[in-house]
This record gives C-alpha cells, sequence and structure tokens, in this order.
C-alpha cells in the first residue's frame, strides 16, 4: 500500500503510521511545511515532500499513485484564540484543503481515497444530546470551521474519489493533546471537574482513531462523516474522577469555569462546553474498539 499523509509530525500522524505497518508492507510519504523536522522526527522509511499549505498546491508526485491520502495537517486549535490565530486555525484547514484537492486534481494516477481530519465541534455545543452523523451541524467558530473543512474535502469526491470526513473526539494520548494538559494539576492532586463538570466529552483513545483512520482507507464501505469518538462519552466531572483513580491522586478541586476564560479566552469553550458524540456509522461497519472504557483507555494512554 502506498499512503501519503499531510501533518504527520503531530500527535495523530505517528500512530497512524504505526497502525499502516501493523497491518502490512506500506510506502509512506510526509507533506510538511518543514522537510528537515519531518525527516527527523519521522525517520528515514518515511519519504518527506515539502508543502507549505497555505500557499500552493499539494505537489501532484507525492500524491500520484497513492492507494491513499491523509489529511491531518492544520494549526493547533488549543491555543488562546486571538484575531490572527482564529485566521490561521480556519485558513490552514479551509485554504490548506482546497490546495490539498487541487494538488489530487493534478495528480495521475489520482489516489482512490481521502481521509480528511474534522472534529465533533461542528455539532457546536450541545449539552446532553446525543449526536450520531446525522445530528444537524451547530454554530460558532469551531463548527464553522470544521463545515467549510469538510466542504473542501467534500470537493475530492468530484474528481472521483472517496471522501471520509473523521469527526474527531477529544484524543487520549500521554504525549500530546487534552490529556497531557491536564496531567501536572492532577498528578499535583490539584485537578478536577471544571465548569460544573456536567459538560459531555467525547474522547477517543489515539490508538482506535488511527485504526479508524486505516479501516476507512481499507473499507469501501466507510465514506462521509464518521464520527471517531468511543462509544461511551461521559461527562467532565467523570473523566476527572477517572483520571483521579488512575493516577491515585484526589480529583475534587473544582476549576470555575470564568477562570479558564481569563486564561484562555474564547478558547475555553472548547472545556467549558462539550457535545454527547456516539460512533454511529463505526458500530454500524462493525469496527470493535480497542478501547471502548474510558477507565482502562486513561490506563492504556498512561502506560
Ligand atoms: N488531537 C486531537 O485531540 C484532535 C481532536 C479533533 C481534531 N483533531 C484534528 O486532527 C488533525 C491532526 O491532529 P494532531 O493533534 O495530530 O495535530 P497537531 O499535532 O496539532 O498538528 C498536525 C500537523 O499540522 C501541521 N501544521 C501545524 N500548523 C499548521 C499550519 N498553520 N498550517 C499548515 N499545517 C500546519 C504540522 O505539520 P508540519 O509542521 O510537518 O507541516 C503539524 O505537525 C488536526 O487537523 C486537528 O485539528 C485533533
Amino acid at each position: 500500500m502506498r499512503v501519503t499523509i499531510t501533518g504527520a509530525t503531530g500527535l495523530i500522524g505517528p500512530a497512524v503510521i504505526a497502525e499502516l505497518r501493523r497491518r502490512g508492507p506500506v510506502q509512506i510519504t510526509a507533506l510538511s511545511r518543514d522537510v528537515e523536522r519531518a525527516s527527523a522526527k519521522l525517520g528515514g522509511d518515511v519519504e518527506v515532500a515539502r508543502w507549505s499549505a497555505l500557499e500552493e498546491a499539494a505537489p501532484a508526485d507525492a500524491l500520484a499513485g497513492r492507494d491513499a491520502i491523509v489529511h491531518l495537517a492544520g494549526e493547533p486549535v488549543a491555543q488562546r484564540w486571538s484575531p490572527s490565530a482564529k485566521q490561521a486555525i480556519t485558513d490552514s484547514r479551509v485554504i490548506g484543503t482546497r490546495n490539498l484537492v487541487q494538488g489530487l486534481a493534478e495528480a495521475q494516477p489520482r489516489p482512490s481515497v481521502l481521509v480528511s481530519s474534522s472534529a465533533i465541534g461542528i455539532y457546536g455545543a450541545r449539552h446532553e444530546e446525543p449526536l450520531d452523523e446525522e445530528a444537524a451541524l451547530g454554530y460558532g467558530f469551531l463548527a464553522e470551521t470544521c463545515i467549510a473543512w469538510e466542504q473542501e474535502a467534500g470537493h475530492a469526491s468530484e474528481l472521483g474519489m472517496r471522501v471520509v470526513n473523521m469527526r474527531t473526539g477529544v484524543v487520549l494520548d500521554a504525549r500530546g493533546g487534552a490529556l497531557a494538559k491536564m496531567l501536572p494539576p492532577f498528578r499535583m492532586g490539584i485537578g478536577g471537574p471544571v465548569a460544573g463538570g456536567g459538560q459531555y466529552v467525547s474522547w477517543i483513545h489515539l490508538e482506535d482513531l488511527a485504526a479508524m483512520i486505516v479501516t476507512s482507507i481499507e473499507q469501501d464501505s466507510w465514506s462521509g462523516p464518521i464520527n471517531a469518538t468511543a462509544p461511551e462519552p461521559v461527562t467532565n466531572r467523570e473523566l476527572s474522577h477517572a483520571l483521579g483513580r488512575v493516577l491515585h491522586r484526589p480529583a475534587v478541586l473544582p476549576v470555575p469555569g470564568f477562570a479558564l476564560g481569563l486564561l484562555y479566552g474564547e478558547m475555553a469553550e472548547i472545556v467549558t462546553t462539550g457535545q454527547r458524540v456516539l460512533p454511529a456509522k463505526a458500530l454500524v461497519h462493525g469496527y470493535q474498539f480497542r478501547h471502548p472504557r474510558l477507565e482502562e483507555a486513561l490506563q492504556a494512554a498512561l502506560a
């Protein structure tokens, strides 16, 4: 199998590469803004080509002849949302995906599938409503960014490609993302529920996300939006308590929402609001979660 991955140098990319290798022989090309740094991170077995996602079409020769493209590149969302940060978050996904599809239009032979990242933020802030892939989409900065991002990826279907939009939940891994940010206070015993703790956190273990991405490459029946979350979304309070138990630390100190607002501004809404997302399509397709239960998933993520 031959696969090209954008944004391969982040949290999710190396797990996708590991999962592809676990399933069989694979030739991987990574598209990165910084070839040297990417080669150092990904190792000599991964071919790296330069792509400046905002400025140019993706290089067609790094896409042609591949079986699949996995699109992960994007400006980190977990930063203070200044006007320029918001612009970078949106542009890297909307213009970046447009430039990827433009490269695909020029690629011959063209890959048959594009698996493009998206996020559960597409549903907006939704309290307790269970959300499968049929649910109405939301409002606000993140939802509107995700909607535009999926629309751009969708243009690859006009090129005859199958398109999968992985609506990714909160990825659990100790090396990065939300869990890495939660760990220091929880390890010190000063962690606890945020903003009342009633808001839902739809999480997924990194290994399951990687397995779902690779399964969606292999299985033609996977297409369109797919919720990449475990079947057991929990409240922020339940997540705090489970993390406390796994770390053998108290997890009772509440963190008021306004304190996060002061620290992070508008971005705090990622943790002060939530979505209760269900992986309906993955379950219908028979996907077997490796880490379906939160406490075990946390233990595995911290092992
Ligand atoms: N981690 C999560 O919990 C989570 C949840 C939902 C959705 N997602 C989405 O899944 C995708 C991959 O997630 P991740 O956590 O692996 O991401 P990440 O580590 O933050 O970044 C992935 C890669 O994107 C590239 N990148 C960063 N800023 C960019 C910019 N301004 N323009 C173009 N490329 C840029 C970088 O690659 P180079 O430096 O090599 O170019 C980076 O290594 C992202 O789009 C993210 O929004 C992640």
